[in-house]
């Protein structure tokens, strides 16, 4: 007796079970998904989606954006409501769900992908890209990572004192007027100085630059280094009274946003070189294009990249931020705007 009622009750759970079962497919069925999809809805999905889908009328796209490698529960429910709305490929559909993005465009995936592409600033990618929409999302990138959604000098960030050599100051991030370094040292005539000051850290690694490049023949001088807020002001008001502002901003920093202000900023020459610009055409200068990061130095104003960084081609300022970084940014040839934003900030 009491073996027949543990069958009877075995016997009705079975049929519950099976009757639970049958009634999803049916109820799958019933709304237009085939068998196959069925396996991937169960597959899947959790009761409480399956329910959830059986609320919605059928679309084909649904069992395709489950069976995506980068599917993700949590988000079933983003996917279906981005894809109806967007009416996006579902690839695209699950990239941008998972990446948190509500807009779209078909740019939007290669922006995701981008080598430097930052989740913060992805409403100014968008913005920019809208603006903009013959750029390639690289420049999207690159421009909106180094502010240029921003005229210049409308910012005004402080420069972040405590990234030390690390320290970005451009056409968005300035120096206080009462801002000078501590431990600026004398650049000596045996260095190739003429009475200028330089932080020491870029001193020490100069000092090594300078004598390797002794014992090849080559000879630097110092021009410029460290520059007072003063001294700026009276050197940018020359150029402007001279040049006029527009031109004067192409190749001198206003006073607060220049780099020399932090001691780490060196313009070279040589004992051949009348003006700044002839270094271009000198051993010394290619020495140091494929040297200098060695040393922790870069050349900060590249030809090709004027409207990153707000300047004319300077082949004789260079920038000591470290071997490290130096290096880094030689090789994947980026400014250091491009830079900080991705690694310092
Ligand atoms: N010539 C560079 C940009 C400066 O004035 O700092
Ligand atoms: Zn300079």
């Amino acid at each position: 007796m009491k073996n027949k009622i543990l069958l009877l009750l075995l016997s009705l759970s079975i049929f519950t079970g099976c009757d639970k079962t049958d009634s999803i497919d049916n109820k799958l069925k019933n709304i237009g998904y085939n068998n196959s999809e069925i396996t991937v809805i169960k597959d899947k999905l959790t009761e409480d989606d399956i329910q959830y889908l059986l609320t919605l009328s059928y679309s084909d796209a649904y069992t395709k954006l489950m069976e995506n490698k980068d599917f993700k529960n949590e988000n079933l429910k983003n996917y279906i409501e981005y894809y109806e709305k967007n009416s996006a490929p579902v690839d695209d559909t699950i990239a941008l769900v998972n990446a948190d993005i509500t807009e779209y465009n078909s740019s939007l995936v290669s922006l995701i992908n981008e080598k430097y592409y930052k989740k913060e600033n992805f409403e100014r990618y968008y913005d920019y890209l809208t603006k903009n929409p013959n750029l390639s999302t690289k420049e999207v990138v690159t421009n909106v990572n180094s502010n240029l959604d921003h005229d210049y000098y409308t910012t005004d960030y402080a420069a972040d004192l405590s990234k030390n050599t690390l320290i970005l100051v451009n056409k968005y991030y300035k120096l206080s007027s009462d801002y000078a370094p501590d431990n600026l040292v004398h650049v000596t005539a045996s260095y190739g100085g003429n009475g200028q000051y330089i932080k020491e850290e870029a001193f020490e690694e100069y000092k090594k630059m300078y004598t390797d490049m002794k014992v090849l023949g080559l000879n630097l001088l110092i021009r410029s280094s460290y520059r007072s807020y003063n001294y700026q002001t009276g050197l940018y008001n020359n150029y402007v009274a001279k040049d006029g502002k527009t031109n004067a901003d192409t190749y001198s920093a206003r006073p607060g946003y220049s780099e020399h202000q932090t001691g780490l900023a060196i313009d070279v020459g040589t004992p051949s070189t009348k003006n700044l610009g002839d270094f271009l055409y000198t051993d010394e200068y290619k020495w140091m294009i494929e040297n200098a990061h060695n040393y922790g130095f870069i050349l900060r104003y590249k030809e090709e990249t004027e409207k990153i960084t707000g300047y004319m081609y300077e082949p004789w300022h260079f920038r000591y931020v470290g071997k490290e970084v130096a290096t880094y940014i030689k090789e994947n040839d980026i400014t250091y705007e491009e830079y900080y934003e991705s690694f310092v900030k």
